[in-house]
């Protein structure tokens, strides 16, 4: 039987906290700073250099050859979406993009080899403007300009859509990715890792970040909420159209939206006031009336991560309860949790490891699908700092015992390199800390939270390899550390 690797993560911490490891002091056994919010301007999205295996529809990651497209490099995508009647929608995308060579063709992700229904049909494509040639065929939109594009030249794609988004299979782990529909009417996006194209045209690898405005055009009286700031609501005739922009490079998959006629923002500004970016959360009013007690915590979190990650990367930090997801994913500035986890013991860990990812995965993104574990074994480790600011070193100890535990008694794999069909492998969480643990143990402390603030300041908006963490190791650390992480990363047999 597989098992989706959070509910490994999740029944981890659940033993944890019912166990006498669970939040006993307040002693701090690890120095905080206050967060600041980044000083210096983000750069704008980098120019992906192409890659040698890239064709016209693949982005060349061995592990999901059809995930993204070669010969452009996504600046900026302009989403508008407008929800009508029987859960269809109009979709309108601009992508707009720099080639890296000469095209006289480009493909842009977009649908599923295995719809639901008709699924979403395009309507209209333009380049520059003008009508192109488009063939839309499963998960590619392939577009003929009427002129080849120069290389090096920035160009503007529109796609016009329409149909009803649905949920589809992923190709990395047993459970659907795309668009979803709560049984409270609830509507949002799942996208990792490969979900964004169920509901717009995309370059969907995390490889190619850009910055994106998400406008949703809902009948008046609904909410709809996506990443970054609000910075326009109109009201028009029975419609109000919510505008969210997202300044900062931003992977597909992090891409979202909620809606929902429950909902409201709910701003936090002793929060915000206190960590000097915008707290604002997405609830339903049972929630908002009454919101569970870590919820109101988040300052907190954020300055322990921030204290040892280095400044928050984001301009806002805000997180949605939705019903029938089933875990929690780091949306950008927006993280999603199952209605579910709003009552759960856990809950804090969980709020503390989708912070993470804001700085691991979300500013500093894998550039392959094989580095992973950069994302979950370092946001699970965030889990086990958060203890240790709680409960003191014994607390840390105590939990990486039970953690380790757990990896022997599952029988868990190195994080290293997961099967592409099990990318959330528990291996991947729970080991992957574990490499961070024995990383530390291994430097000093003062060593390690030096790399971890090297390693999210040098490369903070970008992407990220094993290769690079590892290099950042060695040179903070001034010694050769390949022997660690090779056992760690790569060797079946665990390390003592
Ligand atoms: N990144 C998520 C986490 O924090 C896991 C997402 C798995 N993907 C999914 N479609 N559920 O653990
Ligand atoms: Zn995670």
């Amino acid at each position: 039987m597989r098992r989706l690797a959070l509910v490994v993560v999740l029944a981890s911490v659940a033993a944890a906290c019912s166990g006498p490891t669970s939040v006993s002091t307040t002693a701090t056994v690890i120095s905080t700073t206050t967060t600041e919010p980044p000083t210096t301007a983000p750069p704008p999205p980098s120019t992906r250099p192409p890659g040698p295996n890239e064709t016209l529809t693949s982005i060349g990651d061995p592990y999901y050859p059809g995930l993204g497209n070669g010969g452009y490099d996504v600046a900026r995508y302009d989403i508008e979406l407008t929800l009508l009647d029987g859960g269809e929608i109009a979709g309108f995308t601009t992508v707009t993009a720099v080639t890296v060579a000469e095209l006289d063709r480009l493909s842009l992700d977009f649908g599923s080899t295995e719809p639901v229904g008709d699924g979403l049909v395009v309507d209209a494509v333009r380049v520059d403007g003008a009508p192109a040639r488009w063939d839309h065929d499963g998960e590619e939109l392939i577009v003929t300009p009427p002129a080849a594009l120069a290389a090096g030249a920035t160009f503007v794609v529109e796609v016009e859509y329409s149909g009803v988004p649905f949920a589809a299979t992923s190709r990395a782990l047993p459970i659907g990715v795309g668009w979803y529909e709560g049984a409270s009417g609830v509507r949002y996006v799942i996208g990792e890792p490969d979900g964004a194209h169920l509901w717009f045209p995309a370059n969907d690898h995390p490889s190619d970040k850009a910055t994106f405005s998400i406008s949703v055009t809902v009948p008046a009286g609904t909410f709809a909420a996506a990443n970054g700031s609000l910075v326009d609501q109109i009201d028009d005739i029975g419609t109000t159209t919510f505008v969210w922009e997202e300044d900062d490079p931003m992977a597909t998959y992090l891409a979202t939206v909620v809606v929902s006629d429950r909902y409201t923002l709910v701003r936090d500004e002793a929060a915000s006031a206190e960590t000097g970016i915008e707290v604002r959360n997405v609830l339903a009013s049972d929630l908002a009336d009454d919101p569970p007690a870590p919820l109101g915590r988040t300052a907190e979190m954020v300055g322990v991560l921030s204290g040892l990650f280095g400044p928050y990367p984001f301009d806002e930090y805000g997180v949605a309860f939705v019903d029938g997801f089933g875990s929690a994913l780091e949306n950008q500035t927006l993280s999603l949790f199952d209605t579910e986890l709003a009552d759960a013991p856990i809950l804090d860990l969980v709020l503390v490891h989708e912070l993470a990812h804001q700085w691991f995965g979300n500013s500093l993104t894998p550039r392959r699908w094989e580095d992973i574990w950069l994302n979950e074994g370092f946001a699970t480790f965030a889990e086990l700092l958060w203890i240790e600011a709680e409960g003191g070193e014994e607390a840390y100890r105590d939990e990486i015992r039970e953690r380790t535990r757990q990896v022997r008694a599952f029988g868990l794999g190195p994080p290293g390199s997961p099967a592409p069909s099990d990318l959330f492998a528990g291996g991947v969480y729970q080991r992957g800390a574990l490499t961070l643990v024995a990383l530390r143990d291994e430097v000093g402390d003062a060593t390690f939270f030096d790399i971890l603030r090297a390693y999210t300041d040098r490369y903070a908006y970008g992407n990220v390899t094993t290769a690079d963490f590892v290099t950042v190791a060695e040179e903070v650390a001034n010694r050769d550390l390949s022997a660690l992480f090779d056992a760690w990363l790569y060797d079946d047999q665990l390390p003592d």
